[in-house]
Protein backbone atom coordinates (compact mmCIF):
# COMPACT_ATOMS: atom_id res chain seq x y z
CA UNK A 1 0.00 0.00 0.00
CA UNK A 2 0.85 3.57 -0.67
CA UNK A 3 1.94 5.20 2.28
CA UNK A 4 2.30 9.04 1.15
CA UNK A 5 -0.91 10.94 0.79
CA UNK A 6 -2.55 10.79 -3.18
CA UNK A 7 -2.32 14.46 -4.72
CA UNK A 8 -5.30 15.49 -5.99
CA UNK A 9 -5.06 18.72 -8.40
CA UNK A 10 -7.95 20.57 -8.94
CA UNK A 11 -8.18 22.29 -12.92
CA UNK A 12 -10.36 25.20 -13.25
CA UNK A 13 -10.93 24.97 -16.53
CA UNK A 14 -12.01 28.41 -18.01
CA UNK A 15 -10.30 31.87 -17.89
CA UNK A 16 -13.32 33.87 -19.13
CA UNK A 17 -13.39 37.05 -17.22
CA UNK A 18 -16.38 37.21 -14.89
CA UNK A 19 -16.17 33.49 -15.21
CA UNK A 20 -18.51 30.82 -13.20
CA UNK A 21 -15.98 28.45 -13.46
CA UNK A 22 -13.91 29.97 -10.03
CA UNK A 23 -16.56 29.64 -7.88
CA UNK A 24 -17.47 25.98 -8.93
CA UNK A 25 -13.84 25.17 -8.79
CA UNK A 26 -14.10 26.97 -5.08
CA UNK A 27 -16.14 24.68 -3.85
CA UNK A 28 -15.36 21.47 -5.03
CA UNK A 29 -11.58 22.74 -3.88
CA UNK A 30 -13.57 22.54 -0.46
CA UNK A 31 -15.35 19.38 -0.73
CA UNK A 32 -12.19 17.93 -1.59
CA UNK A 33 -9.99 18.82 1.10
CA UNK A 34 -13.04 17.88 3.12
CA UNK A 35 -13.28 14.24 1.50
CA UNK A 36 -9.49 13.63 3.75
CA UNK A 37 -7.88 11.16 0.75
CA UNK A 38 -5.94 13.35 -0.68
CA UNK A 39 -3.65 16.62 -0.65
CA UNK A 40 -5.42 19.54 -3.08
CA UNK A 41 -4.07 21.50 -5.19
CA UNK A 42 -5.44 24.15 -7.56
CA UNK A 43 -4.47 24.34 -11.15
CA UNK A 44 -6.52 27.66 -11.96
CA UNK A 45 -5.11 28.01 -15.94
CA UNK A 46 -5.84 31.37 -15.86
CA UNK A 47 -2.97 32.17 -13.79
CA UNK A 48 -0.83 31.22 -16.56
CA UNK A 49 -2.48 30.74 -19.78
CA UNK A 50 -0.87 28.59 -22.20
CA UNK A 51 -0.21 30.00 -25.38
CA UNK A 52 -1.94 28.91 -28.06
CA UNK A 53 1.00 28.60 -30.22
CA UNK A 54 2.39 24.98 -29.58
CA UNK A 55 5.68 24.28 -30.15
CA UNK A 56 9.81 24.60 -28.93
CA UNK A 57 10.34 24.80 -24.91
CA UNK A 58 7.23 24.70 -23.12
CA UNK A 59 7.01 28.94 -22.19
CA UNK A 60 8.93 29.63 -17.97
CA UNK A 61 5.17 30.93 -17.46
CA UNK A 62 4.19 27.20 -17.54
CA UNK A 63 6.95 25.91 -14.90
CA UNK A 64 4.41 26.17 -11.93
CA UNK A 65 1.33 24.65 -13.63
CA UNK A 66 3.33 21.96 -15.68
CA UNK A 67 5.05 20.81 -12.12
CA UNK A 68 1.93 20.74 -10.25
CA UNK A 69 0.29 18.48 -13.13
CA UNK A 70 3.46 15.81 -13.24
CA UNK A 71 3.14 15.88 -9.37
CA UNK A 72 -0.69 15.10 -9.05
CA UNK A 73 -1.59 11.48 -8.36
CA UNK A 74 -5.12 12.37 -9.67
CA UNK A 75 -7.66 15.03 -11.44
CA UNK A 76 -10.55 16.50 -11.31
CA UNK A 77 -11.26 18.99 -13.96
CA UNK A 78 -13.81 21.71 -13.61
CA UNK A 79 -15.33 22.90 -16.71
CA UNK A 80 -17.94 24.58 -18.17
CA UNK A 81 -19.50 23.65 -21.73
CA UNK A 82 -19.08 26.06 -24.81
CA UNK A 83 -20.54 24.80 -27.73
CA UNK A 84 -21.12 21.64 -27.39
CA UNK A 85 -17.28 20.97 -26.13
CA UNK A 86 -14.85 22.39 -23.52
CA UNK A 87 -12.94 25.14 -23.59
CA UNK A 88 -10.20 26.19 -25.70
CA UNK A 89 -8.14 27.20 -22.51
CA UNK A 90 -8.57 23.35 -21.49
CA UNK A 91 -7.44 21.80 -24.78
CA UNK A 92 -4.52 24.24 -24.80
CA UNK A 93 -3.54 22.86 -21.57
CA UNK A 94 -3.73 18.80 -22.24
CA UNK A 95 -2.09 19.92 -25.56
CA UNK A 96 0.97 21.33 -23.95
CA UNK A 97 1.43 18.39 -21.67
CA UNK A 98 1.86 14.31 -22.50
CA UNK A 99 3.35 12.45 -19.57
CA UNK A 100 1.66 14.39 -16.97
CA UNK A 101 -1.68 12.45 -17.18
CA UNK A 102 -0.34 9.04 -18.12
CA UNK A 103 -1.98 6.32 -15.98
CA UNK A 104 -3.80 8.71 -13.76
CA UNK A 105 -7.33 9.30 -12.91
CA UNK A 106 -9.42 12.20 -14.38
CA UNK A 107 -12.94 12.93 -12.77
CA UNK A 108 -15.27 16.08 -13.79
CA UNK A 109 -17.24 18.27 -12.52
CA UNK A 110 -18.95 20.24 -15.23
CA UNK A 111 -21.57 23.14 -15.10
CA UNK A 112 -23.54 24.99 -18.52
CA UNK A 113 -26.93 24.84 -20.24
CA UNK A 114 -29.37 22.59 -19.95
CA UNK A 115 -27.05 19.66 -21.08
CA UNK A 116 -25.23 20.47 -17.55
CA UNK A 117 -21.72 20.90 -18.86
CA UNK A 118 -21.56 17.08 -19.90
CA UNK A 119 -21.12 17.45 -23.86
CA UNK A 120 -17.97 19.03 -22.46
CA UNK A 121 -17.50 16.19 -20.55
CA UNK A 122 -17.50 13.29 -23.23
CA UNK A 123 -15.65 15.42 -25.38
CA UNK A 124 -13.29 15.12 -22.88
CA UNK A 125 -12.86 11.85 -22.54
CA UNK A 126 -11.95 11.11 -25.72
CA UNK A 127 -8.85 13.60 -25.84
CA UNK A 128 -7.77 12.34 -22.22
CA UNK A 129 -7.62 8.24 -23.47
CA UNK A 130 -5.38 9.80 -26.27
CA UNK A 131 -2.97 10.63 -23.36
CA UNK A 132 -3.16 7.55 -21.66
CA UNK A 133 -5.43 8.96 -18.54
CA UNK A 134 -8.21 7.02 -16.50
CA UNK A 135 -11.46 8.56 -17.00
CA UNK A 136 -13.88 7.91 -13.45
CA UNK A 137 -17.68 7.26 -14.84
CA UNK A 138 -19.51 9.64 -12.30
CA UNK A 139 -19.43 13.16 -12.25
CA UNK A 140 -20.81 16.22 -10.44
CA UNK A 141 -22.97 18.53 -12.72
CA UNK A 142 -24.89 22.12 -12.70
CA UNK A 143 -27.56 23.27 -15.07
CA UNK A 144 -26.22 26.92 -14.49
CA UNK A 145 -29.85 28.30 -15.94
CA UNK A 146 -32.38 25.78 -14.56
CA UNK A 147 -31.94 26.48 -10.79
CA UNK A 148 -29.27 23.49 -10.13
CA UNK A 149 -26.71 26.23 -10.08
CA UNK A 150 -25.21 28.52 -7.58
CA UNK A 151 -26.41 31.23 -5.43
CA UNK A 152 -24.69 34.56 -4.69
CA UNK A 153 -22.82 32.91 -1.66
CA UNK A 154 -21.06 31.03 -4.41
CA UNK A 155 -22.47 27.71 -2.80
CA UNK A 156 -24.93 25.36 -4.65
CA UNK A 157 -28.19 25.81 -4.48
CA UNK A 158 -28.85 22.03 -4.46
CA UNK A 159 -26.50 21.71 -1.69
CA UNK A 160 -27.06 17.82 -0.85
CA UNK A 161 -27.66 16.79 -4.27
CA UNK A 162 -24.15 18.20 -5.10
CA UNK A 163 -22.35 17.64 -2.29
CA UNK A 164 -23.18 13.55 -2.35
CA UNK A 165 -22.12 13.92 -6.16
CA UNK A 166 -19.02 15.07 -5.55
CA UNK A 167 -18.29 12.48 -2.40
CA UNK A 168 -19.56 9.45 -4.77
CA UNK A 169 -16.66 11.28 -7.69
CA UNK A 170 -13.92 11.88 -4.76
CA UNK A 171 -14.34 7.94 -3.85
CA UNK A 172 -13.98 6.83 -7.43
CA UNK A 173 -11.19 8.95 -7.89
CA UNK A 174 -9.71 7.84 -4.47
CA UNK A 175 -9.77 4.21 -5.53
CA UNK A 176 -8.02 4.74 -9.20
CA UNK A 177 -5.48 7.18 -7.56
CA UNK A 178 -4.77 4.73 -5.22
CA UNK A 179 -4.84 1.49 -7.88
CA UNK A 180 -2.54 3.38 -10.38
CA UNK A 181 -0.34 4.96 -7.73
CA UNK A 182 0.69 1.38 -6.46
CA UNK A 183 0.79 0.24 -10.19
CA UNK A 184 2.94 3.12 -11.66
CA UNK A 185 5.15 2.16 -8.96
CA UNK A 186 5.21 -1.29 -9.26
CA UNK A 187 5.75 -1.47 -12.94
CA UNK A 188 6.70 2.18 -14.80
CA UNK A 189 3.69 2.50 -17.69
CA UNK A 190 4.85 1.90 -20.89
CA UNK A 191 3.97 3.74 -24.18
CA UNK A 192 4.54 2.39 -27.91
CA UNK A 193 4.68 5.34 -30.24
C1 LIG B 1 -18.57 30.74 -25.88
C2 LIG B 1 -19.65 30.07 -25.06
C3 LIG B 1 -20.32 28.99 -25.58
C4 LIG B 1 -21.31 28.34 -24.83
N1 LIG B 1 -21.90 27.22 -25.35
C5 LIG B 1 -22.74 26.50 -24.57
C6 LIG B 1 -23.26 25.27 -25.05
O1 LIG B 1 -23.00 24.82 -26.15
N2 LIG B 1 -24.07 24.58 -24.24
C7 LIG B 1 -24.40 25.02 -22.98
O2 LIG B 1 -25.13 24.34 -22.29
N3 LIG B 1 -23.92 26.19 -22.50
C8 LIG B 1 -23.09 26.93 -23.27
N4 LIG B 1 -22.57 28.11 -22.79
C9 LIG B 1 -22.95 28.55 -21.44
C10 LIG B 1 -21.84 28.22 -20.45
O3 LIG B 1 -21.66 26.82 -20.31
C11 LIG B 1 -22.16 28.80 -19.09
O4 LIG B 1 -22.41 30.19 -19.23
C12 LIG B 1 -21.02 28.61 -18.11
O5 LIG B 1 -21.41 29.10 -16.88
C13 LIG B 1 -19.77 29.32 -18.60
O6 LIG B 1 -18.70 29.01 -17.76
P1 LIG B 1 -17.64 30.15 -17.31
O7 LIG B 1 -18.46 31.27 -16.71
O8 LIG B 1 -16.77 29.50 -16.28
O9 LIG B 1 -16.92 30.58 -18.53
C14 LIG B 1 -21.63 28.81 -23.53
C15 LIG B 1 -20.96 29.93 -23.03
C16 LIG B 1 -19.98 30.55 -23.77
C17 LIG B 1 -19.24 31.72 -23.19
Amino acid sequence: MSEAPLKLAVIIGSIREGRSGHTVGKWFTDEAVQHGAFDVDVVDIADAPPPLVLGGEPPAELAATSAKLAAADAFVIVTPEYNHSFPASLKSLIDWHYTEWRAKPVGFVSYGGHACGLRAVEALRLVLAEMHAVTVRDCVSFGMYSGNGFGDDGRPTEPEGANGAAKVLLDQVAWWATALKEARAKTPYEVQF
